[in-house]
This record gives C-alpha cells, sequence and structure tokens, in this order.
C-alpha cells in the first residue's frame, strides 16, 4: 500500500495524464522529480501501440531515466523543439498558477521543455496548493548560475533584496557544490514575501542579472495544475 502522500502525488499524475495525454499526442515531455515516475507510469498503461509512435523529451537525467527504463522512445529538443504536451512536478504553485521549481535543481531545461510545449501541466500532492508563492516553499528561488563570477552574482542577488542566497551544497556526497545538467550552480534565494508576492517581477529582475541562467519561477506558462488530495480527490486549478 502507498504511503497517503505517494497516494497524493499518483492520483494527481493519473488525473493529469488522463485528461490531457491524448493519443494524437506524439511528442511529450516528462519533468521530473518525486511525481512524474506516476506520470510515466500512466502514459506506458495507455499501451504499446499508442506509444509505439511518440517520443518522450526528458528535463534531466532522472527523467531521461525514467524515459529509457519504461522502454519509451527517447528524443532530443533540438530535433522536436515543438511538444504537444509536458508534465512536470512543483515545489509551489499559487492561485494563479505562477510556480516554484527547481527543488531538483532542473529549472533550466524545465523551462525549456514548459515553454515548447503547446499544453504544460503541473502534477503535485496537495502540500503544493499554496495561495502566494513562498508560503509553503521555504528553501527560496531556486536559480541557475554560471560558475565563472559567481561570488559577483550572489552579491547581485543579494541587491535585489534577497536576505538568504547560499549555493546549494552536495552536502555527504560530496565536498561542493551542486552541478545542475548543465555544469551550472544552483542558488536558493530566500526573498521577503512582499518580493515573492509579485513572482514575475522578480523573475525579469532575476533574470536580467550578469551570470543568472534561469529562475526557478515559472510565471504564465502553466495551463492547469492538478493537485491529488489526502481523501482521494483532485484540485484542478486552471
Ligand atoms: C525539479 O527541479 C523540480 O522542479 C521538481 O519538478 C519539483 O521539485 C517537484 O518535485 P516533487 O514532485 O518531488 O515534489
Amino acid at each position: 500500500k502507498l504511503a497517503p502522500i505517494e497516494a497524493a502525488k499518483r492520483l494527481a499524475a493519473y488525473s493529469a495524464v488522463d485528461h490531457h495525454v491524448h493519443e494524437q499526442h506524439r511528442v511529450i515531455g516528462i519533468g521530473s522529480g518525486s511525481t512524474v515516475p506516476y506520470v510515466v507510469e500512466r502514459i506506458v498503461a495507455q499501451g504499446e501501440d499508442v506509444n509505439r509512435n511518440r517520443v518522450f523529451i526528458p528535463t534531466g537525467f532522472q527523467s531521461k531515466n525514467l524515459i529509457v527504463d519504461a522502454g519509451l522512445v527517447l528524443g532530443d529538443i533540438e530535433q522536436f523543439p515543438e511538444i504537444d504536451v509536458t508534465i512536470d512536478g512543483a515545489d509551489e504553485v499559487d492561485d494563479h498558477l505562477n510556480c516554484i521549481k527547481g527543488g531538483g535543481g532542473c529549472q533550466y531545461r524545465e523551462k525549456v521543455l514548459a515553454e515548447a510545449a503547446k499544453t504544460f501541466i503541473l502534477v503535485a500532492d496537495y502540500r503544493k496548493k499554496s495561495p502566494a508563492l513562498g508560503t509553503t516553499w521555504s528553501h527560496g528561488v531556486p536559480l541557475e548560475i554560471v560558475p565563472f563570477g559567481y561570488a559577483r552574482c550572489l552579491r547581485s542577488i543579494t541587491a535585489l533584496g534577497a536576505t538568504r542566497a547560499p549555493l546549494r551544497m552536495a552536502g555527504a556526497a560530496k565536498a561542493g557544490p551542486v552541478v545542475s545538467d548543465n555544469g551550472n550552480f544552483i542558488v536558493d534565494a530566500v526573498f521577503p514575501d512582499a518580493r515573492m508576492h509579485q513572482p514575475a517581477e522578480l523573475l525579469r529582475d532575476l533574470k536580467a542579472l550578469t551570470g543568472v541562467v534561469e529562475v526557478g519561477l515559472f510565471c504564465g506558462v502553466a495551463k492547469a495544475a492538478y493537485f491529488g488530495n489526502e481523501d482521494g480527490s483532485v484540485t484542478i486549478r486552471h
């Protein structure tokens, strides 16, 4: 039997696939995180006949393995720059479908696949449902930054109002920083509520900084968000 939180993730994932991954869809983007394996599971259940004619584009190392292990056809975004539907997890989603992503450090590739998709759908458990960003996710906005000059970049982030902007460290696994799938560093920048509650402005300001490759704020990209609830229901935000 699945733990309640896993059941909630699965519910969201299954429901999103049932609503948005149609038989005629040929190019499908697969996101990262612990909810996405259920997305792949549900897609596989649509059958070999349907999936044989599809190609799946990953957002990083983990989702590439998910696609390969499921026996699905792996594709490259350069080959298929137009995606029918991308489904991905999120760390926090507000009432307007703005979200924080990048808890897993994949936000650059995730944003490329989100923007490349005709339809971008979020899947998450009920803990990610929030009235305003920065309420349930306290780890800050994940940024991907270029290693050269990173100390300068951290100062610029602080100058925009960040109360903390530490480099994400690998911890016990390695003495050093986390390195993204693109060879860059990850910064978790914590901002006061006043900035977090205006995510589009914060996104614009952060992206303008030299050295910032991508920002884990997704504004105006998602078409819908599916949240699995504890009671077995699904909340859908459009
Ligand atoms: C990866 O960088 C993230 O954006 C994930 O999609 C996000 O952290 C959601 O992960 P879970 O599904 O594990 O909550």
